[in-house]
């Protein structure tokens, strides 16, 4: 059994690097994030308040996730495109506060994890999700580098971006992710801890693979 967990802040270029890092290593790749998106797509669609946990509680229990072929499905509907965007980031962070929805999300990845070897990435894998990982990583980057990287993505697709509030928008998710009640984003204990600050995108694989590496003795 083999179970990666990659953990850290948004926007540090995770899941770029667990994709990658997957298919080198012929693993399945799990992006938890995706699920709390799905959620606040939701939640957001039926005017649901992530602030009325009967409210939630009842849309918990009338929702399907799923991810088909890489893609993740929401009442059976492909809302991969449609959960990529800043609005539904801060819905995500916003609904992922409540325990319930912490709880159902953990139940679908810690099934997922039992069932293949993964890499699973998200906030809080390592230290709650699969506290058992035989890897386990916590990436990070300064602010202004993840600020700098988005406005470029942007730039480059073409799309309209301001620095100064990519800036402030990961200040404010990075915040209210660590400072929740329930399972802040937090490394665990044993994990390793990978500054992607200055590196490339190549680098940072390699870096990670290398890791998993020396802990399993696995290779690519
Ligand atoms: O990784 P991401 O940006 O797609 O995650 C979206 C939000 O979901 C993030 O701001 C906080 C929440 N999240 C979480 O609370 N726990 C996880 N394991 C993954 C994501």
């Amino acid at each position: 059994m083999l179970r990666v967990a990659i953990d850290g802040p948004g926007g540090t270029g995770k899941s770029t690097i667990a994709k990658a890092v997957a298919a080198r290593f012929g693993l399945e790749y799990i992006d938890t994030g995706a699920m709390y998106r799905a959620l606040g797509l939701k939640a957001k669609r039926n005017g649901v308040n992530a602030a009325d946990e009967d409210a939630v509680r009842d849309m918990l229990a009338a929702t399907t996730i799923d991810f088909v072929g890489g893609q993740t499905h929401l009442d059976g509907e492909d809302v991969s495109g449609l959960i990529r965007t800043n609005e539904i980031s801060m819905a995500a962070s916003n609904i992922s506060k409540l325990a319930i929805v912490r709880a159902k999300v953990d139940e679908v990845s810690r099934y997922l994890a039992s069932t293949k070897d993964v890499v699973m990435e998200g906030r809080d894998i390592g230290a709650t999700v699969i506290p058992d990982a035989e890897v386990k990583i916590f990436m990070t980057a300064a602010p202004e580098i993840r600020a700098k990287r988005r406005y470029e993505q942007l730039l480059a697709a073409g799309k309209e971006a301001d620095y100064d509030r990519i800036l402030k928008e990961i200040q404010e998710r990075d915040y209210q992710d660590s400072h929740r009640e329930v399972s802040p984003l937090r490394a665990a204990e044993d994990a390793v801890f990978l500054d992607t600050s200055n590196m490339t995108i190549e680098e940072n694989i390699d870096a990670v693979a290398e890791i998993i590496t020396a802990k399993t003795g696995r290779s690519a």
